[in-house]
Parts: structure tokens; sequence; C-alpha cells
């Protein structure tokens, strides 16, 4: 039986190919999907949202936007240089039929886990901040969970926003403090297993000359690879989000350890920094499995070949 899954998300160009991967996925049955703000702002983060899953024909699943701002911090800035100011990296994608739905993020939330006879998954590909507001406004809902796999941090490879600052956390660090801290189980796909989650341009072939889909998900792919190479003069480029939903399909893509994470909210030089207990020096209990090795061949041949299979389920 497919596994019941939101996602809460900010498009973003590997938000948008993560989403693909999961609609795409026999495993997953997407419920609902909640916007926020961070790779660019919430009224592009939303719009984009309802405009992949138009690409996809899914205009059945609720898309509900949540916050554009952090819970406290008012200093965060966007990640437009990697993902370009509409957050699509200049691929212009066909209006959605529909608007986003007329609950809040935190209520669609709430709907999905309520009235789900399965426990649900939450996958996020953003900032916390929508998840930590679920945790505050309903509590009881969200211990029904039966987990949350969350792209952000890092245990050994910590940043790539700051030296010791993974995007995500970075951005709303006293969010991702209280999601780690909230009593669901929680997987951490950071850096450490994202920066061997790559993708190359060959990899992208069989997509080529494919359909619309396709021809999108291209534009993305080019554009993301781009600034990417230009921050790393590299372009074996990290499917961040992709592997985050990979791991909601596959658990054993990434070997885990169970392990005790906080995140440094007021650091003035480690903000955002998730503090892995890889040592048990804290002697706090864990809270979090921390994926630390994946298998990056075996992602990067799931990812390519369920996108290639979805476009060609989708046609020209
Ligand atoms: C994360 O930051 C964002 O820019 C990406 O979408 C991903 O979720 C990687 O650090
Ligand atoms: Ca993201």
């Amino acid at each position: 039986m497919p596994r019941p899954v939101l996602i809460d998300t900010d498009p973003g160009l590997d938000d948008a190919l993560a989403i693909m991967l999961a609609f795409a996925s026999p495993e997953l049955d997407v419920r609902g999907v909640t916007s926020v703000g961070g790779n660019t702002g919430l009224q592009h983060t939303t719009e984009n949202a309802l405009r992949l899953l138009h690409l996809l024909d899914r205009d059945d699943v609720p898309v509900a936007a949540g916050a554009d701002t952090p819970l406290v911090r008012r200093d965060s800035r966007p990640a437009t240089e990697v993902h370009g100011e509409e957050g699509m990296g200049g691929v212009r994608l066909d209006p959605a039929p529909r608007g986003a739905d007329a609950r809040s993020a935190v209520q669609l939330m709430t709907d999905v886990i309520e009235q789900s006879t399965e426990p649900v998954t939450l996958v996020a590909l953003g900032p916390l901040t929508n998840v930590a507001a679920l945790f505050a406004a309903a509590p009881r809902t969200a211990a029904r969970l039966e987990r949350i796999v969350l792209m952000g941090g890092g245990a050994r490879i910590l940043g790539n926003t700051t030296p010791t600052a993974e995007f995500n956390i970075w951005f709303d660090p006293d969010a991702a403090s209280r999601v780690f801290a909230g009593g669901v189980p929680v997987t951490m796909v950071g850096l450490d297993v994202t920066h061997s989650a790559v993708t190359t341009p060959g990899d992208w072939d069989p997509l080529r000359g494919g359909g619309r889909m396709a021809e999108a998900l291209l534009g993305m792919v080019d554009f993301y690879t781009a600034r990417h190479v230009e921050w790393s003069g590299s372009d074996r480029t990290p499917q961040h989000d992709s592997l985050a939903v990979a791991v909601a399909i596959r658990p054993e893509l990434v070997t885990t350890r169970h392990l005790h994470v906080d995140v440094e909210c007021a650091g003035a030089l480690t903000r955002g920094m998730t503090v892995v207990d890889l040592e048990g020096l804290s002697g706090e209990e864990a809270n979090t499995d921390v994926a630390l090795e994946v298998d990056g061949a075996a992602f990067a041949q799931l990812l390519v070949g369920r996108l290639a299979e979805l476009d060609a389920r989708l046609g020209a």
C-alpha cells in the first residue's frame, strides 16, 4: 500500500525535481503540498507548487500556503542566486487553473493527518517554519505523524550558506530546533549525504527529446547545474531535496545513526548549525536518525528513471 505523505516545500529548483519524484513514485500517496518562504518568497513558492502540480496533471492535490518569514529571525535572505528570482530558474510553467487552498498550511496538514487511517510521513524540503507551527498549533495531531524526513543540516559536512550552516536550517533555526525536539521520529537528510547524491548533465540524457515535463525539467536542471558550476567548479550537482523524497521511498538508500541533534539559534558564527552528537558527549537522548552514507548511484538511477517514466506517461 502506498505511504500517505505531506510535502512541505519552497520550490525552488531541487524542490521541483523532488516533487516530480514523489508524484512519479507508486510507493507514495501525496495527500497535500504546503508552501513556505525560503528559496524565494511565499508568493512565488506557492505559485510554483500550483504550476508544478498542474504540469504533472495533479490539480486534484491540495496546495496550501504557509509562512513567508521565519518564526523569529528577520534577517534571513532567500537563495534566489541559486534558484532565480521567482524560484524556477527562469523556466515559465503554465498557470494552474486554480489558486491555493483556502486553508492555511497548518490546517491542511492537520486535516490530512487526522483524516488518514494510516500514519502520515511529512517530507520537509524547505525551512521548517510550517512544521514548527504545526507542532505549536496542534501538538496531538503532530504526534500522530509516522515520521518527518527532512532535508537540512549536516553532521560532518556542515555548511553551504555559512561555514557551519545548511540553508534550510540557517533560514529558520528556531523552527528547526523545535522540530528536532518535538518528539516525532525524524530522519535528517543533510549535506553529508546530499553532497554525494549528485547528477551530471549526461545523467539526464534519457529525458532529452521527451514531453513537456521533460522540457521544463531540463530547463531547471540546466540553470541549477550552471549555478553549481559557478559555485563549486564542478557539474556534479547535489539533488538535495530529491534525496529526502527518495529516502521516504527507499529508506535503505542511506545509512543512518540514531543521535541527538540540536540547532544553534543564537551563535554569532554558528547560527543555524545542526549540532550532531556523534560521540555521545552531551548526555542527551538521541532524537534523530541522521543519514551519514548514501548509495549515490542507486539514488541517481531512481531519480532519473522515475522522472523519465512519468514524462512518458504524461506524454507531449
Ligand atoms: C536546501 O536549500 C535549498 O536551497 C534547497 O532547495 C534545499 O532544500 C539545500 O541546502
Ligand atoms: Ca528546498
